[in-house]
Parts: C-alpha cells; structure tokens; sequence
C-alpha cells in the first residue's frame, strides 16, 4: 500500500479553501493509502503566535481533522512537535539547502514582504516540510495548489541528499485535486482565500454559522455580464463560485453551467450557499462533539506513538548516512 503525508497549519480557523482544497480529499484517501496526517505547529510558529490560541488552534485542527471524517482507525492523525523527529531531520535537510533557493519561496516572499523582523526559520520553512514528508516514506502529497513550490523543493532536497549520501530517501509525488485546489477570495477572486485576510467577508471558515455563509456568498464579488459560465480570466468571481458548488454538490462544473443558463447571480448565489451550509453542517455537528473528549487526546497519544516510530527509523538512516554520531 503506498502511503500518504498531509499537513495543516494550526495558525487559525481553518478556511473553507483548506477543507475543499486539502481536508475534503484526505477522507476518501484513507481507504486507498496508508495515511499520516499532521498538525503542523512548528511551521505556525515560523510567524508569531499567541501561546494560548495557539493551544486552542492545535486541539481545533485535530477535531476538525476527526469532525471531516479522518477515521484513526484508518489514518495516523498527531501533531508534529510530539514527534521530534521532524525538527531533528528538519536541521539535517537545512544543510542540505541554499539560502537562494529558500528565498526564492513565493510563499517566504509573501510572508516577509513588508516585514521588518522576519524569523529565520520562515526562511527554513521548506526544509522542515521536506523532513515531515521524506520522514516516512511517502509516494504521494496531497495539498492544494499553493503548495507546489515547496514539493518541488522537497523532491530536489531528497534527490540531491540521495544522490551525495545514501539512497534512503522516497521521492514524493504531489496530488492537487481537480476541482477545489485553488479556492479564492470572495471579495478579491484573483486572490487565494486565506485564513489570514484581513477582510472577513473575503473568507468563508469552517466553522461559520449558516447565516454569516450565506451573508458572505451573497455579498460575494461577481460581474454584470449575468451569465453563469466558467471563465476566470474574465469572470474570476462567478468562476470561483462555481468551484466551490461543484466541490460542494459533487457536480462538474460542466453539468452545472448546463443547468445554470438561465438563472440569474440572486437565485445562483443563494444555491451556492445552500450547498456550502449542507457540506459543513455534519463537520461542524461532529467538531462540537469531538472538541472536549477525552477520546481526542487518546487519539493523538496513539497517533504520536506510531508516527515516531516510523519517523525515528528514517531519520536514524538519515544520521548514519551523514556520519552524525557514532556506529552502534
Ligand atoms: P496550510 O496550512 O496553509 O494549508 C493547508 C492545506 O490547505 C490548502 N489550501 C487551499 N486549497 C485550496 N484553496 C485555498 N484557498 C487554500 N488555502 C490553503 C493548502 O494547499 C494545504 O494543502 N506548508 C503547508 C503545511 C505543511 C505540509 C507539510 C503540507 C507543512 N508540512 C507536509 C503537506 C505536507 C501549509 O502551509 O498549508
């Protein structure tokens, strides 16, 4: 069985971009891969964090893994400072990288953009993702489409350790899902929707109420064409909407602009709404049931315990072939 690694940053509510473009995929996943997935709370700290919301964010994002449907039956869920292999190997793939090549990042751009202190490990972002995935021998990355740079990157760092050390590493693949990998902006829609915009009304979270989801798509931007067609040049809002109902309503876009021909923005809109509410209604039903369990932290506990298992393995092949330490 080949095998999957995914991470979610706990820097926040999590955004319905990351539950169409991420999340939604992982469920299905489950049952053909053998799956890690992981909070990924070293790579929030790379910006800074309140310690206490921080806390809250960790123990929401597994919830809401559990809440979408992540079975820890079939998938290992943990966090990934638990396990302390991520950051060991995390400085072992530093030196393997160049300062140019980590700058170049659109992501360390846009994050240090305008800045005036940037952490150094914003810098060194990518190594550390590298080590999560290369830790346990994934084929395949599934993430939405803002990720691609740094699997790019993470497939460059485990060929040239390979290739200068010892043949230890998997070369990953990237899975970008069809529909729902590039969720956007409601009020920008040539920007990618994100937890952190300042503009509440650009972003739908998870855990929004069914009348702040239906406010937000209805004040969504659009066009005056009037016409619901795919074409996000020229129509990035309507575009988007159709993404997000098409992920939403398991249709293609194509069956969905056959049916929409004569319907104006009003009544679309509000079957987008509709089709979002129905989606996140169950996870959030299931969130609220999770979230104070002692059954979450059991979860974890295993989750951890079996990840370091495997990751402390790879990262022991990891030392010896550097040379680190001594033969034992
Ligand atoms: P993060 O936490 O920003 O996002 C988590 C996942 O959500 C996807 N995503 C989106 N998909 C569609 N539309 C959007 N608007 C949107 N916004 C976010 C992301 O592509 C991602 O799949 N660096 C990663 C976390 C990470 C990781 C890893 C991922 C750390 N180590 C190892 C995979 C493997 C990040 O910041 O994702």
């Amino acid at each position: 069985m080949k095998t999957i690694f995914s991470g979610i940053q706990p820097s926040g509510t999590l955004t319905l971009g990351n539950y169409l473009g991420a999340m939604k995929q992982f469920v299905t996943l489950q049952y053909e891969y053998n799956c890690y997935f992981c909070i990924v709370d070293e790579h929030a700290i790379t910006v800074p964090q309140d310690r206490l919301k921080l806390r809250e964010n960790i123990r929401s994002l597994a919830a809401l893994y559990l809440a979408s449907g992540i079975d820890p039956n079939q998938a290992t869920l943990f966090i990934q400072s638990e396990v302390s292999a991520h950051t060991q190997l995390g400085w072992i793939m530093q030196t393997q990288s160049y300062i140019g090549e980590l700058e170049r990042m659109t992501q360390f751009k846009d994050k240090s953009d305008g800045k005036e202190a940037v952490s150094a490990a914003l810098l060194t972002y990518p190594p550390l993702m590298a080590s999560d995935i290369l830790l346990y021998n994934t084929d395949v990355v599934p993430v939405g489409n803002d990720q691609k740079q740094h699997l790019e990157i993470t497939r460059d760092l485990a060929q040239r350790f390979n290739r200068k050390f010892n043949d230890i590493f998997t070369i990953p693949e990237i899975k970008i899902s069809k529909v729902g990998a590039r969720i956007m902006s409601l009020q920008e829609p040539t920007k990618k929707m994100s937890k952190s915009d300042l503009n509440q009304k650009s972003t739908i979270f998870i855990l929004d109420e069914p009348k702040q989801i239906e406010k937000k798509v209805k004040s969504a931007v659009t066009d005056s064409e009037g016409v619901v067609r795919f074409d996000p040049v020229n129509k990035p809002g309507i575009s988007n909407l159709l993404t997000i109902l098409a992920s939403c309503s398991n249709q293609t876009i194509k069956q969905l602009e056959a049916s929409y021909t004569n319907v104006n923005y009003g009544q679309f809109k509000q079957d987008v709404a509709n089709a979002v509410i129905a989606e996140l209604e169950p996870v959030q039903q299931r969130y609220n049931e999770i979230i104070n369990s002692n059954e979450l932290d059991e979860i974890l506990d295993q989750g951890a315990e079996k990840a370091s298992l495997v990751a402390n393995k790879k990262l022991a092949k990891a030392k010896k072939a550097m040379g680190l330490g001594r033969v034992k």
